[in-house]
């Protein structure tokens, strides 16, 4: 074996034996490189006589070729060993049965919630909504509180520390009622200008409400729908018909009796608590208190910028968790809060 023969095959032999590419890379510095055998043969090129300079020279350009050659060879089989490394790591078995989406899904007093707005507004209500911060004005002397009323206390109302333009705090919304205030006003002076007659106003207002209360019934943050309905000629008999058939649609049943409680708002004028009974079921004959309402208050409707003289209607609050118990035969309202998705998913099943 010649000088260049040997040197082609340990150059051949110590690639073969390398598994990392930077050593190859070093390894073929030692041959191909500046320093390099290969390098320095070349150099030596220069003492011998023109002929033998061919000869020698076309030797150790071929013992190069080959050094060169199981360079390349070794290189792509080190790459092709790391991408074999690289995919057994990464491996997954696409036998395996899939985990399962978690879909997310509606939560029980938003499923009722829809459901409300749906209900009324294929009866001719609009849908409002209003902040949850409220002025004091608006969540109660527009409403004929009284300075006084028990609603009013710290013990029930959690007070915001930031006073309004009338220097009084501003608050969490004890009820949705200020919605009649907002609106109605709202309504009466897109009329103002006298274009035509003013259509009645006819609403619903979903929303948070919250009083300083938590018991298994109560929670310091709940949910209430306000309805209100003015015009030249609506009655109590109307609440009545309106109440009743959101009732029957809402539970999806016609035997549902009503009750007209009276009872005391300083916004209505005569006031109900508005009672139902289911007619058969395991609540069958139990009455459940489930909203206030009564005919607006004159000074209310004055309040809304109307004269009462020529504008009558009702108002109602329900609770939207009341319902939605009612509905589903839910026991404690805490629950609704709890986060337990136990609760929860069987309200949206898969
Ligand atoms: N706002 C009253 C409450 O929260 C309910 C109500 C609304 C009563 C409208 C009468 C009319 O208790």
């Amino acid at each position: 074996m010649t000088e260049l023969q040997d040197l082609v095959h340990r150059a051949e032999t110590e690639f073969a034996a390398i598994s990392h590419p930077a050593e190859l890379e070093n390894a073929k510095a030692r041959y191909l490189g500046k320093a390099g055998a290969i390098t320095a043969l070349m150099k030596g090129l220069s003492q011998l006589s023109p002929e033998r300079k061919r000869e020698q020279g076309a030797s150790i350009n071929l013992a190069k070729q080959g050094i060169e050659a199981a360079l390349q060879q070794r290189r792509a089989a080190l790459a092709e060993l790391e991408l074999h490394a690289k995919l057994a790591a990464e491996a997954i078995d696409v036998t395996l049965p899939g985990r399962g989406q978690h879909g997310g899904g509606l939560h029980p007093v938003v499923r009722s919630w829809m459901r409300i707005e749906e209900i009324f507004s294929s009866i001719g209500f609009a849908v409002a909504e209003g902040p949850e911060i409220e002025d004091d004005w608006t969540n109660f002397t527009a409403l004929n509180s009284p300075q006084n009323h028990p609603a009013r206390s710290m013990q029930d109302t959690f007070y915001v520390d930031v006073e309004d333009e009338r220097g009084q705090p501003l608050l969490l919304r004890t009820h949705t009622s200020p919605m009649q205030v907002r609106h109605a006003r709202a309504h009466v002076q897109r009329y103002a200008a006298g274009i035509g007659a003013m259509p009645d106003i006819k609403v619903i207002a979903p929303g948070r409400t919250y009083r300083v209360d938590s018991d298994a019934t109560h929670s310091p943050m709940f949910h209430q729908f306000e309805g209100l309905w003015i015009g030249e000629r609506v009655s109590l008999a109307d609440l009545k018909g309106v109440y009743t058939s959101f009732l029957q649609t809402f539970f999806e049943r016609d035997d549902i009796t009503l009750r007209f409680r009276p009872s005391y708002f300083p916004f209505t004028e005569p006031s109900a608590e508005i009672d139902m009974m289911f007619d058969s079921g395991p609540l069958k004959g139990r009455w459940l208190e489930i909203s206030g309402a009564g005919q607006v208050h004159p000074t209310v409707v004055r309040n809304f910028g109307l004269d009462p003289e020529q504008y009558i209607g009702f108002a109602f609050g329900s609770g939207i968790e009341r319902l939605t118990m009612l509905r589903y035969g839910v026991g404690d309202l805490r629950q609704f809060y709890s986060g337990d998705l136990r609760f929860l998913e069987q309200f949206n099943p898969a």
